[in-house]
């Protein structure tokens, strides 16, 4: 950068006096239009359930869903992405309720698809749902099987496509899943059916509250340090990237969001391809908590949103998107 003057002459304080100034020299913003939201659904009729970790977040029965719909609607949140908490007593070790065309996923997008046709609604694709393990694929001696776990991901795929998800959203860290995937959609006629890869997804600590919502926490014995990537890495994102591009991603994720800036940042500045972060769930709860305490204040969510625009992020996932959504359109 070259020099952009000195004391007294500049005063870059001078720019900032006013909220007008500041506003005209505003390099980022926040709308409606960068937040998905995240939604967990559970069995049963009406059922508002509460998340012990995850405070102000719920689990829902499919008959509460609509008004979820038209919530995000009325806020013009682009996309909703769901999250089945499975009853025990579906679940075994291959995680065959993901293959079972009455489970809560899509029942839930069967309802959502007849009715709007305005809303993107985003399906992750992995067994953790539905394992007994709760690992994200099928267990051969204590290790992921990569791949016996992406013949079951390509089926959980098409039958999410057919039941009219428009974003199949692999997060099992498996390889070569992107690619198999966009195939065996392409072939079964599902050509505009997107593909948003979790492609840089780490082994993190920061999981803990949505393993809990959706169930997986008490059955999850080990960790998922042998698939997904090692916190300490950051070139191995990009060859993450690279390979998912190249399968086919129509959009990758980085996950999770405030701890890995720096790799939000480094993607785009390395592909231009649209970026996703999630801030995911212990970032919220911590965020949540602090605000419940009094030991930050509610803006601290703005801020936190406005850091993953800094580094480059299209798009953020996350448990705020209600909210921060209904505030942006109050305020315009
Ligand atoms: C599972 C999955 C996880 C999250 C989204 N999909 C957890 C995990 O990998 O164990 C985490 C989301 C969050 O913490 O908010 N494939």
């Amino acid at each position: 950068m070259k020099s952009i003057g000195s004391y007294p002459t500049t005063r870059l304080r001078r720019n900032r006096k006013k909220d007008w100034t500041r506003r005209l020299i505003q390099e980022n913003d926040l709308s409606a239009n960068d937040l998905i939201w995240p939604i967990f659904i559970t069995e049963g009729k009406n059922v508002i359930e509460n998340i012990d970790t995850m405070p102000g977040v719920y689990r829902y029965s499919i008959d509460k869903i609509e008004k979820l719909v038209e919530r995000a609607l009325l806020n013009k949140i682009p996309m909703i992405s769901l999250f089945p908490n499975t009853p025990i007593n579906k679940k075994n070790e291959k995680g065959s309720e993901a293959l079972n065309r009455n489970n809560l996923v899509c029942r839930a997008l069967r309802l959502i698809k007849k009715k709007y046709k305005e809303i993107g609604v985003m399906c992750d694709v992995a067994l953790d749902p539905y394992t007994t393990h709760g690992h994200d694929g099928i267990l051969k001696k204590k290790y992921v099987d990569n791949d016996e776990t992406i013949k079951i991901l390509i089926k959980q795929s098409l039958l999410q496509a057919e039941m009219g998800c428009d974003v199949i959203a692999p997060s099992d860290m498996m390889d070569g899943r992107i690619g198999k995937i966009r195939n065996a959609l392409d072939a079964k006629g599902h050509k505009s059916v997107q593909i948003l890869s979790y492609a840089v997804k780490y082994a993190s600590n920061f999981y803990g509250p949505f393993r809990d919502a959706i169930g997986s926490k008490k059955s999850l014995k080990s960790d998922k340090k042998d698939y997904q990537m090692d916190f300490k890495n950051s070139n191995e994102a990009l060859r993450e990237v690279a390979l998912d591009i190249k399968e086919g991603a129509d959009f990758v994720m980085v996950k999770p969001g405030m701890p890995y800036l720096d790799i939000i940042k480094l993607v785009k500045d390395n592909f231009k391809i649209p970026v996703f972060a999630y801030q995911v769930s212990g970032e919220y709860s911590l965020i949540k908590n602090g605000i419940k305490n009094n030991i930050i204040n509610e803006d601290a969510i703005y801020e936190s949103l406005i850091s993953f625009k800094r580094a480059g992020a299209n798009a953020i996932v996350t448990y705020f998107a209600d909210k921060i959504g209904k505030e942006l359109r109050l305020k315009f």
